[in-house]
């Protein structure tokens, strides 16, 4: 008998996957290959910054978080210092800043945001490059060499035990990376605030400075594609990452969806549009439709249940500041489709004899079978 049951049921019932050694951890798939030629899909639960709930958000104690919170991925975001080495760090806060609610598109509930609303002071919250919240220092990064950066103190806006965490330097990361054994989403941050489809001249300079000098490094260090997937709003970088290092993964990543996604996609062979679930523009029919034409991940999600509906709508993964909450949150949600698609599978069978005793047995088959999926972290 056939049983139409959800994705990860028929995974579970495929015997043959459990045979498959995992190549880099339990979650990652091959593809349906688009156009880049590394094409391995990223697990469906990424750590966001690290583990951003978890420690001090773009630190090795994040990282490590990370691996604590059973991740195979995590990303992370790199800039430049002013003598030019590539550090992790990113934030656009550096002014008095108030909390209000951004309107999500229904069913996506509404969530606090912090935004700036300050009309009575000089808002310097005009790049992504500022160290006022998560560090000792102030200002913009790109104004302070690596030593002055290396100086600052990273994890006590954390808190008082993570004091001492320092911003560290791309090679760093990369090793901790290694160390542990974890994938690496590198996004190669924007200058500016929002990311504008045609930056200023400068603007294209520092975005392009930048995705060389990581481009440098990734070569210098030997990583290899199968262990790193670039990102980037920055147009500009996205040109430069592809055309230097085109055998890495690329996603193009957005705001709201714009609509030359695909043609900006086909033209630099992005691997995936990364897109921001709170954004009112990205309804659940725009999700939907862009997610059957290319692999979508979504940002920043910590939250199960909105998870869960973004893979209801063709969504490959998310980044989550949670991800051990969020994928535990998955993976109750599964096992509750796995469990009525059975239980319909077999109300439909067999109406007449006996429904009640086969749908039990349906129902215990697919929860050996989930256990299965649960111990191989499917
Ligand atoms: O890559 C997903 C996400 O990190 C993009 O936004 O601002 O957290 O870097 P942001
Ligand atoms: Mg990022």
């Amino acid at each position: 008998m056939l049983l139409a049951l959800p994705p990860v049921c028929a995974a579970a019932f495929d015997t043959s996957f459990a045979l498959k050694p995992p190549s880099r951890g339990p979650h990652t798939l091959r593809a349906k290959p688009l156009n880049a030629p590394h094409t391995m899909e990223l697990p469906r639960v990424i750590g966001h910054r690290g583990a951003k709930a978890v420690a001090p958000e773009n630190t090795l104690a994040s990282i490590r978080a990370a691996k604590a919170c059973g991740c195979t991925w995590v990303e992370v975001d790199v800039m430049l210092t002013k003598d030019k080495v590539p550090v992790i760090h990113h934030d656009v806060s550096s002014c008095p800043c108030v909390t209000s609610t951004l309107a999500s598109s229904p069913p996506f509930p509404p969530l606090p945001r912090v935004v700036c609303a300050s009309d009575t002071h000089t808002c310097t919250r005009d790049t992504q490059n500022t160290l006022d919240r998560c560090t000792d220092g102030e200002g913009n990064l790109w104004d302070y060499t690596v030593a002055e950066i290396e100086a600052l103190d990273a994890g006590s806006h954390f808190s008082p035990e993570a004091a001492g965490e320092r911003i560290p330097r791309l090679t760093a990361l990369l090793q901790c990376c290694r160390d542990l054994s974890l994938g690496l989403n590198l996004e190669v941050k924007h200058v500016t605030e929002h990311a504008p489809e045609a930056p200023t001249a400068r603007e294209q300079e520092m975005e392009e400075e930048l995705a060389n000098v990581v481009c440098d490094t990734i070569e210098k260090l030997n990583v290899q594609p199968s262990d790193l997937a670039f990102s980037s709003f920055s147009r500009p970088a996205v040109a430069v990452l592809r055309r230097r290092l085109p055998h890495f993964r690329c996603a193009f990543l957005v705001e709201a969806i714009p609509d030359d996604w695909q043609q900006f996609m086909a033209a630099h062979q992005c691997l995936s549009l990364n897109f921001d679930w709170k954004n009112p523009a990205n309804t659940p029919a725009r999700i939907e439709a862009c997610a059957r034409q290319a692999l979508c991940y979504s940002y920043t999600v910590n939250d199960g249940e909105v998870a869960h509906k973004l893979l209801s709508l063709g969504v490959r993964g998310v980044f989550s500041d949670c991800p051990h909450l969020v994928s535990d949150a998955l993976a109750r949600l599964d096992r509750q489709d796995c469990q009525a698609a059975a239980a319909a599978a077999a109300a439909a069978a067999a109406p007449a004899v006996g429904a009640d005793v086969l749908g039990a047995l349906v129902r215990s088959s697919s929860e050996s079978q989930l256990r299965l999926v649960d111990e191989l972290g499917v």
